[in-house]
């Protein structure tokens, strides 16, 4: 059988970490497009060559031609521009919309049928756009934030309360921005929910307010950091989940930016929700019941990224 082909659309440093990362897992044939001749092929190259050493058969290119990501089975899209010291996800809108257009229109045409994940910012909306510029069935186009965002609730989680990572579960929710919502009834450590550990002095509320508030901050804190980019390392892992659990059929529950109609009191709008991603691509949406102030910090999430789609409607008359 054929190994899987995996597309890139995005050769950068999430697009590169991408690479490496696929290759390693061995999740197929990689090719990393880019508009920078160039990239692509020499991140491609030195991958490759490290192949021999890490013991990898994939096969590994570069390219700047749309036709080279024919019968792509995934797609993962980093094309656009990065967060920039002061720049917030949202200035990020009107350039990166441009660039959803040439993508969407690249995938249409060459590898309809893949299952496609954007990691382009602002998130949810640039999903929205490029479902929408692809034609793509919607649950054949989501965005990767949830993952993200959960591992880096996680990561905080597992330093206050000196236990492993593993056995810390959180769940993120609503859009990929600073209105996400860290779900604290629905994250546990071994099993147990985080109010309890309040209860049972392991933290403080205080600590733990701090702790969601970080998470929110958690793409900010690293752009505040490397000054020169945003986050790479996390954010390729984290799209590396998703599409292997859609190449394996793995039906993995993972939070991630979907097409959500009918649940949540959604008609047709891309926002962070529980998923179950297998061979189907998004499989199902689960709802899960919310109280009234997680509900209200959802919806208040929701309404700014519906926010962000009416931006988009307004700077292209063609998504209208
Ligand atoms: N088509 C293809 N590639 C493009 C296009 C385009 N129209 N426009 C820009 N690119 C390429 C750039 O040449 C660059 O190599 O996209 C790449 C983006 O890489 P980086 O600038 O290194 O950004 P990265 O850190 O990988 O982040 C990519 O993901 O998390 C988001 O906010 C982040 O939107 C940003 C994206």
């Amino acid at each position: 059988m054929a190994r899987p082909k995996i597309a890139l659309i995005g050769s950068g440093m999430i697009g590169g970490t991408l690479a490496h990362l696929a290759a390693l897992k061995e999740l197929g044939d990689i090719v990393l497009f880019d508009i920078a001749d160039g990239v692509p092929q020499g991140k491609a190259l030195d991958i490759a060559e490290s192949g021999p050493v890490e013991r990898i058969d994939a096969a590994m290119s570069g390219t700047t031609d749309y036709a080279d990501i024919a019968g792509a089975d995934v797609c993962i899209v980093t094309a656009g521009v990065a967060r920039k010291p002061g720049m917030s996800r949202d200035d990020l809108l009107g350039i990166n919309l441009k660039v959803m257009k040439s993508v969407g229109e690249g995938i249409a045409a060459h590898a309809p049928n893949a299952f496609v994940i954007c990691i382009t910012n602002p998130l949810d909306a640039m999903v929205w756009a490029l479902q929408k510029f692809s034609g793509l069935p919607a649950h054949k186009v989501c965005g990767m934030a949830g993952v993200l965002d959960s591992a880096r609730f996680r990561h905080f989680l597992s330093e206050e309360f000196e236990v492993s990572m593993r056995d810390v579960t959180a769940f993120v929710l609503g859009g990929h921005g600073d209105t996400m919502v860290p779900l604290t009834r629905y994250s546990t450590v071994g099993g147990i929910p985080l109010p309890d550990l309040v209860d049972m002095g392991w933290t403080t509320q205080e600590k733990l307010d701090a702790i969601v508030q970080r998470t929110r901050d958690g793409g900010a804190e690293i752009v505040g950091l490397l000054k020169t980019g945003s986050a790479y390392y996390a954010p390729a892992a984290s799209a590396i989940e998703m599409a292997e659990a859609y190449l394996k059929d793995q039906k993995r529950l993972l939070p991630c930016a979907a097409h959500v109609d009918g649940a949540y009191g959604l008609d047709g709008f891309y926002v962070g929700v529980p998923t179950v991603i297998g061979a189907g691509g998004v499989e199902r949406v689960v709802e899960i019941n919310m109280n009234k102030d997680e509900k209200a910090m959802f919806d208040k999430s929701v309404d700014a990224v519906k926010g962000l789609v009416a931006a988009c409607k307004e700077i292209d008359g063609s998504l209208a």
